[in-house]
């Protein structure tokens, strides 16, 4: 009769263990009793970039990776891509069931509450450098709202996490859309919180001289559906750093500085913005062939391709597909479009992507959605933050919570010199090898 165990013997010593499996998991800390002898640390687990390594329990999201699945609090994402609006999904996502009327009425009104920012923030905008990156901005930007509400540092009360969360959703496409403007040297402009969540964004980023914006709808939708597909992705690098950050009961917006200068990097949020630079390098359908060499070399990874989790088609860029198609009927279509489609159809015959089961991700095809609207590169990631908030907030509440979670805090196998004899300056030859 099967059981759920597992039995280890460590050839060491002759022991035999017996250790639990739940959730076709084992416990690290199992492992622990392994020893040689009574002052022996006992056995530790090594996983570095946690390849195979669970943090946490969670009820957010699902994502089947050989299946192409992916589940917010258990409704398929082609769904609710389909169905609802971004801050629904928003509340799906922070509280595990979709809002009634009722519910959806009060949370929008709370989030449209929050959309203003201190008149100060503006001046911590106005002293970065007119070329200043965006998601720059937004990290600084975060971190500095979390000294306008020293309230969110008690983070042991649920009323405080709960208008953290309301505020720093509210806040972040105002943060965004003012660093796109002081980019550009035009004047901020606030919310109007009459607007829709993305249309009140596009308001922010576009509005000139008309007494009241008006956004075409195909975009606001676009913009609604690319921040449903950013809204979570279970325990991704920046998600990780969220929590991360919180585990040490930092404030919230503290931790979401963090979590967005993790999205900031080229491998994970700031793919979007690699990619269009890439394509843009590419030029032309015919020297597709050529780039898919140079990827295979891994030199330069193919940007937008290839995922921790996704060992099939990532199920968010086949709807970014008929997302892009809706708002090129309004835009004009991006010739960029077209290289990507090569580019993607060459490195899916190509035998070193399929051995490798490298398939397009999320940010393949958003960049180019982006582009065609007309916003320069270094604002894509900062769009992905924006639709990540619900997701960090709730990875966020949930840790908080989690009786099982302490300070995140990783082991190490420490591989350098020990117990060396102290020299003298004077006495010391140049032995250190060049910086790495
Ligand atoms: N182009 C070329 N080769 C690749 C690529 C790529 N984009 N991605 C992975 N590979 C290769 C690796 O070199 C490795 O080859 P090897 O087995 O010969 O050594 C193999 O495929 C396995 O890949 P890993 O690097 O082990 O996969 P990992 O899970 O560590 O990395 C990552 C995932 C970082 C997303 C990677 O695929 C990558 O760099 N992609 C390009 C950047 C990108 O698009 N990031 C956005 C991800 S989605 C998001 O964060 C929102």
């Amino acid at each position: 009769m099967s059981k759920d165990t597992l039995t280890v013997t460590d050839n060491r010593t002759g022991q035999t263990f017996e250790i639990r499996i739940t959730d076709s998991t084992v416990r690290a800390m199992d492992f622990r009793q392994m020893k040689v002898s009574d002052d022996d640390f006992g056995l530790m687990v090594y996983d570095p970039a946690f390849t195979n390594t669970a943090t946490c329990r969670s009820t957010i999201t699902f994502i089947d990776g050989d299946n192409a699945i992916l589940e917010y609090r258990g409704y398929p994402i082609n769904v609710l891509a389909e169905k609802c609006t971004f801050l629904e999904v928003a509340y799906l996502i922070v509280y595990g069931e979709l809002p009634t009327q009722d519910q959806l009425d009060e949370w929008t009104r709370d989030i449209t509450y929050h959309t203003y920012i201190h008149e100060n923030i503006k001046k911590f905008m106005d002293g970065f450098n007119h070329d200043a990156n965006a998601m720059g901005m937004l990290v600084g930007m975060l971190g500095a709202l979390s000294t306008f509400y020293p309230d969110a540092a008690n983070i042991a009360d649920p009323k405080s996490r709960e208008l953290q969360t309301r505020r720093l959703i509210a806040k972040m496409p105002t943060i965004a859309a003012y660093a796109y403007r002081h980019s550009l040297g035009l004047p901020y402009v606030y919310p109007d919180n009459d607007l829709t969540f993305s249309g009140n964004l596009l308001s922010m980023l576009w509005k000139l001289i008309e007494p009241k914006y008006k956004p075409n709808p195909i975009l606001e939708r676009a913009m609604d559906v690319l921040f449903i597909l950013h809204a979570d992705h279970e325990q991704n690098c920046s998600a990780n750093i969220m929590r991360a950050v919180g585990s040490s009961h930092a404030d919230p917006y503290s931790a979401a500085a963090a979590a967005t200068a993790g999205l900031y990097g080229p491998l994970h949020g700031g793919a979007n913005a690699a990619v269009i630079k890439m394509l843009t390098e590419i030029g032309d359908k015919k020297r597709v062939p050529q780039y898919v060499k140079r990827f295979k070399s891994g030199e330069n990874p193919l940007m937008g391709f290839g995922h921790r989790i996704y060992k099939k088609y990532d199920p968010r860029a086949e709807i970014i597909k008929q997302t892009a198609e809706a708002v090129f009927e309004v835009t004009g279509r991006n010739p960029l479009l077209d290289i990507a489609l090569e580019l993607e159809r060459i490195a899916l015959e190509d035998e070193y992507f399929i051995k490798r089961r490298l398939y397009p991700n999320v940010d393949f095809y958003s960049g180019i959605i982006y582009q065609a609207m007309g916003l320069p590169v270094d604002m894509f990631p900062v769009l992905f933050a924006v639709g990540r908030t619900p997701g960090w907030m709730a990875q966020w509440r949930e840790m908080i919570v989690d009786k099982e979670q302490k300070i995140a805090r990783p082991r190490q196998i420490y591989v350098g010199a020990r117990q060396r004899r102290f020299v003298p300056i004077a006495k010391r030859s140049a032995s250190r090898k060049a910086a790495e």
